[in-house]
């Protein structure tokens, strides 16, 4: 049997680790042959390829980023000079020509969105779930996100040090586009004072009397939003105007939004902080090290048995396998009473 194996989307720490015990154990134990697809959905859609053998990924379990390389390509919109053919039977075309039998596709929700309609079309796929944003429903957590919070908080506890020294607020502005995973676990663990989430609009006028609240003591307000967090109130809201491939808003801006308003309105000083795509590079934490293993174990083990239109998942602790349109059919965002536990620490 030959594999491809493909990562598409946003990149994270731990794919690299899910590629290794893939190609390891499906080689090792299974005998399967396994083809690298480049760049996400490009690769299949052009036929590019690498070879992927054992030798290709020794070295690899803590090297952050993608040895496959990744891109946003959406075959189901853009076929890109298939000669009138469209991407889902381009994919076929190029997987039957290059005799690859079954995919793994690594990706977050547009990938494996993209997975489930090929799956759907009779090609064999097994979904391995991954995004720093922690937001997919059908798995407990994602790989990727673990090392995206302790970086945030990392940063979040020099922050705090340099916000004192200078009797100002500092904003953090941390990814998550629709679910504010990493602001809420990020802005527990490093102490913020208040944290802001997509999933909650927030009022500027209580924000800053949270800020205000901390400046009557000796220390100083850390604020953490999502990049996804918007206010109540439409006149401040910030746009971005560029769109990708699968339609999303490129993002950012309102954390400098806060900073203007926060000076704006207690007098005092505040400066933003983009953390932006640091929380997607480098070494993976141990937790995603090891759900990442374990994800591609499973995921090798699902083409095996020929279970496809599956996505492997992490429920409690245990590897499981759910239908790939289950996986991609609802967002997991930030339920209120979660939130609720984080704003005890606010002001
Ligand atoms: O989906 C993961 C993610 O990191 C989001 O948190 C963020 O909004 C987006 O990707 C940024 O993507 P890009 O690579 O296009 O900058």
């Amino acid at each position: 049997m030959r594999v491809g194996v493909l990562t598409g989307g946003g990149d994270c720490p731990g794919l690299n680790a899910v590629i290794r015990a893939v190609v390891r154990k499906g080689v090792q134990e299974y005998g399967l042959e396994f083809v690298g697809f480049r760049d996400g959905w490009r690769g299949p859609l052009e036929g590019d390829t690498m070879p992927l053998d054992i030798q290709a990924v020794r070295g690899i379990l803590p090297r952050g980023g993608t040895i496959l390389g990744s891109s946003r390509t959406n075959p189901l919109k853009n076929a890109g000079g298939g000669g009138g053919r469209n991407g889902v039977e381009r994919i076929k075309d190029n997987l039957a020509g290059l005799g690859v039998d079954a995919l793994i596709a690594i990706g977050g929700e547009d990938t494996l969105g993209v997975a489930t309609k090929l799956g759907e079309q009779g090609v064999p796929v097994v979904g391995v779930p991954k995004t720093i944003d922690n937001d997919l429903g059908a798995t407990d957590y994602t790989f990727g996100f673990d090392t995206a919070v302790n970086i945030a908080m990392e940063a979040i506890d020099r922050l705090h040090t340099t916000a004192e020294s200078h009797h100002r607020a500092l904003i953090v502005e941390v990814m998550g586009r629709h679910a504010g995973w990493i602001a809420l676990h990020a802005g527990l663990a490093g102490g913020a004072n208040v944290i802001l989430i997509p999933e909650r609009p927030f009022d500027i006028e209580r924000v800053c009397a949270y800020v205000q609240h901390r400046f009557q003591t000796r220390f100083a307000p850390i604020v953490v939003v999502a990049e996804g967090a918007h206010p109540v109130s439409e006149d401040l809201a910030t746009a971005g105007e560029q769109l990708d491939s699968f339609g999303h808003v490129r993002l950012g801006g309102v954390g400098q939004l806060l900073a203007g308003e926060i000076e704006k309105r207690t007098g005092k000083e505040a400066r933003c902080t983009v953390l932006g795509h640091i929380q997607r590079g480098g070494t993976p934490t141990a937790f995603d090290r090891v759900l990442a293993t374990r994800f591609g174990v499973h995921a090798v083990q699902a083409v095996h048995d020929e279970a496809f239109g599956v996505m492997v998942a992490l429920r409690g602790t245990d590897i499981v396998r759910v239908p790939l349109a289950e996986a991609t059919s609802q967002l997991k965002l930030v339920p209120p009473q979660r939130y609720a536990e984080a704003e005890v620490f606010f002001g």
